[in-house]
């Protein structure tokens, strides 16, 4: 763990999360991996790179459960603090149709609560290291001809909570990075997606290592292409 980077990946027990706590260990960082209960999955993997990765819990959307883990690591420096956790409800209704509880409960899990666990961060990210989140292409204002409209309501706002996160701290030079990873064939994007897990998340994780630490705020696809807000 001395020389190695630190990266802290939060909603890892399954799906991209997992995937890139998976890649970021072979790529020989230290990988704090959280999750909400018992992952088989993690488990494997904690056997596989002993000493290089460690698995902690926190839920995002709980606030005591965020300060619960900043107090744990403490005094740790984090390099890089990837924000995967997200959810999709209602992934095809509209505002009339969808009960309004599955809106309140994206806003709260895919926008708000990956920006409070951010800000409640930061002091632990080192001042030359990477914040950074997973979004979508479906988040794309310009770009998104009506697919998703709830969950890409989500993203949306919270790439626009990242912009002004960003803009509050006009003097930090931290990487501010949300990649959209594609639509990946796992439980939230479902058996159609056009993508494989395999495919596409050593490329996110490229992306994620080839933007480390360098200045500015970018909403990029994982060919490291720069999106449209
Ligand atoms: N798959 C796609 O096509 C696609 C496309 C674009 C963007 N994304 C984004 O990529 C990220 C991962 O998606 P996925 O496809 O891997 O989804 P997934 O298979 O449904 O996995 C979601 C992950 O988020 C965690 N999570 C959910 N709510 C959480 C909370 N309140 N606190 C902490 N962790 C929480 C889950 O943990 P539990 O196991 O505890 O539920 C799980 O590890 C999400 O942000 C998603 O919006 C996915």
């Amino acid at each position: 763990m001395a020389n190695k980077p630190t990266i802290l990946i939060v909603g890892a027990s399954r799906g991209l999360g997992l995937a890139l706590v998976e890649q970021f260990c072979a790529r020989d960082w230290h990988v704090i991996a959280t999750v909400r209960g018992a992952s088989s999955t993690l488990d494997e993997l904690k056997s596989r790179f002993p000493g290089s990765l460690e698995e902690e819990t926190a839920d995002i959307a709980d606030e005591a459960s965020v300060r619960a883990l900043r107090r744990r690591l403490g005094g740790r420096t984090i390099d890089m603090l990837f924000v995967n956790a997200g959810i999709a409800k209602s992934i095809t209704e509209t505002p009339v149709t969808a009960p309004v509880q599955d809106f309140l409960d994206m806003m709260l899990v895919n926008a708000f609560s990956p920006v409070r666990f951010i800000e409640i961060f930061e002091d632990i990210v080192a001042t030359d290291g990477t914040i950074a989140a997973m979004t979508s292409e479906l988040a794309s204002i310009t770009q998104n001809e009506g697919f998703w409209d709830l969950y890409a309501s989500s993203k949306a706002a919270l790439n626009m909570l990242m912009k002004c996160y960003t803009a509050h701290r006009p003097n930090d030079r931290r990487a501010k990075l949300f990649v959209a990873p594609g639509w990946i064939q796992t439980d939230m994007g479902g058996s159609d997606a056009t993508f494989t897990v395999e495919e596409c998340i050593p490329q996110v994780a490229d992306v994620l290592e080839k933007n480390h630490g360098k200045p500015g705020l970018r909403f990029v696809d994982r060919f490291d292409q720069t999106l449209p807000w």
